[in-house]
């Protein structure tokens, strides 16, 4: 007798799995209707606002090719061209946009101020506030990974998955899809190993929460310096970030001029993912990456253009479960 209309989406860590299975179960819904060409005009005449403090592909299109498909329209909000540039504060946005729509997503990744930011919005909105990725969350992302996987696995404990990132607060790099990952799959009894050098360490707060979900679903949590040992008979490796996608001084992913190259980073490049080291996993490993992904410095082509890669599978789910939370928080009972 679950409710969804309504809530907002910032962290996967506020749904009950009953309640991501639902979402999960939707979106497959969504994804079969979609390759019918069925109509799902669940949020017709629906207005949501999509507000972006930085660059996007993926979250973006998803959402606003999600809303179209679902009869709604969605406006793209540029945070730069909005008076927040003069000041108006996070409280006053909300609740003016609120009165003009149904729904407001949001992504603001800003160190120590995005995922702040976002639940200010939530405090002051009248409808559901989603995050596009703030710094802390990347509850879109979990929610398409862990379609993704359970497309190819049913049941997904035990399964050995390699969360293999140079992300860290204390590099005040986004950590957010590392925190989603690893606090959503020891929620389905998954064997979660995260790997990176000494010194790219998350939260404490993050990996207790972990151990907690893991504990509780039957899942375990291994921390690892030895990249061998991560990708050792692996079922699912996640290996990103070694190369030059770097972040601003506001912690948004760029390149190009405003880039800081981390030393941290180049001195840890033989962490790069490899046909050699997938060859150690399992023989039906699968390779996953948010994207995007650099291919001179993270991935070898051969490995993510290879058969045992889901990076493709994983964004294309980008767009079935953006529609299924919007169509459930938005348009559901
Ligand atoms: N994975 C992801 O969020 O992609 P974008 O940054 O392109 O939205």
């Amino acid at each position: 007798n679950t409710v969804f209309r309504g809530r907002h989406f910032i962290n996967l860590e506020d749904f009950t799995k009953e309640e991501l299975d639902t979402m999960l179960d939707v979106s497959l819904d969504l994804k079969r209707k979609f390759a019918m060409g069925e109509d799902t005009n669940y949020l017709h005449n629906k207005t949501g606002f999509l507000m972006f403090f930085e660059q996007s592909t993926r979250t973006r299109n998803s959402m606003e090719a999600g809303m179209a498909q679902l009869g709604g329209h969605a406006g793209f909000l540029d945070s730069s061209s909005m008076q927040i540039a003069h000041g108006e504060t996070a409280k006053d946005t909300a609740i003016i946009l609120s009165r003009f729509g149904h729904m407001i997503a949001c992504r603001y990744c800003n160190w120590g101020r995005g995922n702040q930011y976002l639940t200010e919005m939530a405090k002051w909105s009248s409808v559901p506030v989603m995050n596009l990725q703030d710094d802390l969350y990347h509850p879109f992302q979990g929610l398409a990974d862990l379609l993704t996987i359970k497309e190819k696995h049913q049941d997904l404990r035990r399964k050995k998955i390699s969360i293999i990132w140079a992300y860290a607060e204390s590099h005040k790099k986004p950590i957010s899809v590392p925190v989603t990952q690893v606090l959503l799959f020891p929620r389905y009894g998954m064997d979660v190993w995260l790997a990176y050098p000494k010194g790219w360490e998350l939260p404490e707060w993050v990996i207790e929460q972990a151990k907690a979900n893991a504990e509780k679903h039957g899942g375990t949590l291994t921390i690892t310096h030895d990249e061998a040992a991560a990708y050792k008979d692996a079922d699912i490796v996640i290996p990103k970030s070694w190369g030059n996608w770097v972040t601003d001084q506001t912690g948004a992913t760029v390149t190009g001029a405003t880039a800081v190259i981390d030393d941290a980073l180049v001195s840890n490049k033989s962490w790069k993912c490899t046909e050699a080291k997938m060859a150690t996993a399992s023989k039906d490993v699968m390779y996953m990456h948010a994207l995007p992904a650099d291919r001179n410095n993270e991935v070898e082509d051969s490995v993510i253009d290879g058969p045992h890669s889901i990076a493709y599978d994983a964004a294309e789910n980008r767009l079935h479960t953006a529609k299924a939370v919007m169509t459930l928080l938005v348009g559901g009972k």
